[in-house]
């Protein structure tokens, strides 16, 4: 039995049941699967919210599903799920609740942390971002010399940026056009550069997005975003107060750098980074679609929390899209997971998505100090599906590997593009379908030769099929559905994490880097001696100096 109580993940008799399946499964076909049973298509599919979730193209049966749902119950997944909702400290390693579901509570509800209630504290600070937001919306809120904010440039990184850069694409139809958005995340300098160049500073409000605002990154961004800012203005100190705004949970360190805390909007240490874009960190999305469509969006998260917490097991949509990681993962040996939407919007989705789930469940201890025996969080990667088929879709048909992916797309086209770019939309959503389609069917050596071509080059245009996808279908890609879509990875994330017994809610692994990093500089700038650099490091720093000139 582990520390916890639970006996390791492989000797259950529920991951020994699902191993004897696999064997007794071998190579099933999707074809025989439908052939056997016609309603499948039917069957396998969960509506939740607005989204259609079809999980017929699965290379699992009614007894491999079944069985997968015995694992999460073996495993403890619903009592987690609940102790999550009820805010109890399930980050064990950092002793903190995860209560990212709190931020999307409404108004009426109680959800408790140590007794206090904290949907007041999430709803007074909504309410003072949609008041903020307005107020730069309208022009209300000028700068410093009186001219009304045209421009606002989020730095952080991370959490910080990748949900507020994600969704402010996502719901660029929705955006204030007249306002321009930039999000500045890389140290690497050319980034806050091409940021601002075009910018005037009277316009340009910063917002720096940071939950321990001791980020190295962010915090040096944010001081050259001060020093461009002060030298453009004429250098009056008051003009920090009118052109930067911090999100953040840490007070002390905002004011340590200049922002007056009336400026600050609060989140919490039960909000992680990577599940924060609804809490405050989501200003200048709010700022850009307007407090009406943020909480239209909040809403949606809401829809799927619900849903994750209430439907049952055989109907669950996050539960099904984790188990079924679960079965490629560790019993089908697949080592990655693509993300592949058909929408240009959603371009920074599978971004997003590699921080959310690498970060959240890229872990080999376990919740009780153990090693894992077993395989963790998968590599997720995706780009926009329409331009990945002209790229590595080659390998997703013919490699040798197993990429189970998901297929995002919508039914409706955004209402502001012409009749024309409207037009091409049935094109995008028909190559969505054939790729699901051949995907799991693929073409026979038989159909390629009733097409008259030459023997030898059979092999070569034989798609095997049996490459699993999930289609995940909606009319329009709404804030709502937004919403919707990113709870239901977060929730899925968080059930592969409860089956892996590993703490979804730390990131430990990113903290060595950002030592090291502190460590080596002063070797790059002023040549100073590292003790203990290894070898190689140090042969490569001196090569950098060289370069360099120094
Ligand atoms: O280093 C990883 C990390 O801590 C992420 O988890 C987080 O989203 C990011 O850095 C940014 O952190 P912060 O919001 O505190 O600047």
């Amino acid at each position: 039995m582990n520390t916890d109580g639970r006996t390791r993940l492989n000797r259950t008799p529920e991951w020994s049941a699902l191993t004897e399946h696999r064997e007794e499964l071998g190579g099933v076909r999707l074809r025989e699967l439908f052939a056997a049973d016609p309603s499948r298509a039917r069957r396998y599919v969960v509506r939740v919210g607005d989204l259609h979730v079809d999980y017929s193209k699965h290379l699992v049966t009614d007894e491999t599903l079944a069985l997968l749902r015995e694992l999460a119950e073996a495993t403890g997944v619903f009592g987690l799920r609940d102790a999550m909702f009820r805010g109890e400290r399930i980050n064990t390693t950092e002793d903190r609740a995860v209560l990212h579901t709190a931020l999307r509570a409404p108004r009426e509800a109680v959800v408790e942390v140590d007794g206090e209630n904290v949907v007041p504290a999430v709803h007074a600070v909504l309410d003072r971002m949609a008041d903020f937001a307005g107020r730069v919306r309208s022009g209300e809120w000028t700068g410093h010399t009186g001219r009304p904010i045209r421009n606002v440039v989020n730095i952080g990184i991370g959490g910080s940026d990748l949900g507020p850069a994600m969704a402010y694409e996502a719901l660029r139809a929705y955006t204030d056009r007249a306002l321009t958005f930039r999000f500045v995340s890389n140290v690497d300098g050319a980034d806050l550069h091409e940021a601002i160049r075009d910018l005037d500073p009277a316009e340009t409000l910063f917002v720096v997005a940071s939950k321990t605002f001791t980020t190295v990154e962010t915090v040096t961004n944010a001081t050259s975003a001060r020093s461009w800012l002060l030298a453009g203005l004429g250098g009056d100190e008051k003009a920090v107060a009118r052109h930067f705004v911090a999100l953040s949970t840490n007070a002390d360190e905002v004011a340590g750098f200049g922002i007056d805390t009336a400026n600050m909007f609060e989140f919490w240490d039960w909000v992680g980074g990577r599940y924060s874009y609804d809490s405050a960190i989501g200003l200048s999305l709010m700022i850009a679609i307007g407090p009406d469509r943020f909480r239209e969006m909040l809403e949606g998260f809401r829809i799927v929390d619900e849903h994750f917490r209430t439907a049952p097991a055989e109907a669950n949509a996050p539960l099904l899209m984790g188990l079924l990681g679960v079965w490629y993962n560790n019993f089908l040996d697949a080592q990655s997971h693509a993300v592949l939407p058909y929408s240009h919007y959603l371009s920074k989705f599978p971004a997003y998505l590699q921080q959310l789930d690498m970060e959240s469940n890229g872990k080999y201890v376990g919740r009780d100090g153990r090693e894992v025996e077993w395989q963790t969080g998968p590599v997720v990667w995706g780009t926009p599906g329409t331009n990945g088929q002209h790229a590595y879709y080659q390998l997703i048909h013919q490699g040798t590997k197993l990429i189970p992916a998901d297929f995002i797309g919508f039914a409706e086209p955004v209402a502001e593009l012409s009749d024309e770019l409207k037009a091409q939309h049935d094109l995008l959503m028909a190559n969505f379908f054939a790729q699901t389609q051949a995907l799991a069917f693929g073409k026979t050596p038989d159909e390629v030769r009733g097409e008259g071509v030459p023997e030898e080059l059979v092999p070569h245009k034989t798609f095997k099929g049996d490459h699993p996808t999930t289609t995940i279908l909606a009319r329009e890609l709404t804030p709502s559905v937004l919403g919707q879509l990113v709870a239901l990875y977060e929730h899925k994330v968080f059930v592969q994490g409860a089956i892996w017994n590993i703490d979804s809610f730390d990131q430990w692994g990113v903290e060595l880097g950002k030592v090291l990093a502190r460590r080596v500089e002063p070797a790059l700038t002023e040549g100073a001696d590292v003790p203990g650099l290894d070898p190689s490091t140090a042969a490569l720093v001196a090569a950098y100096r060289e370069l360099r000139g120094r």
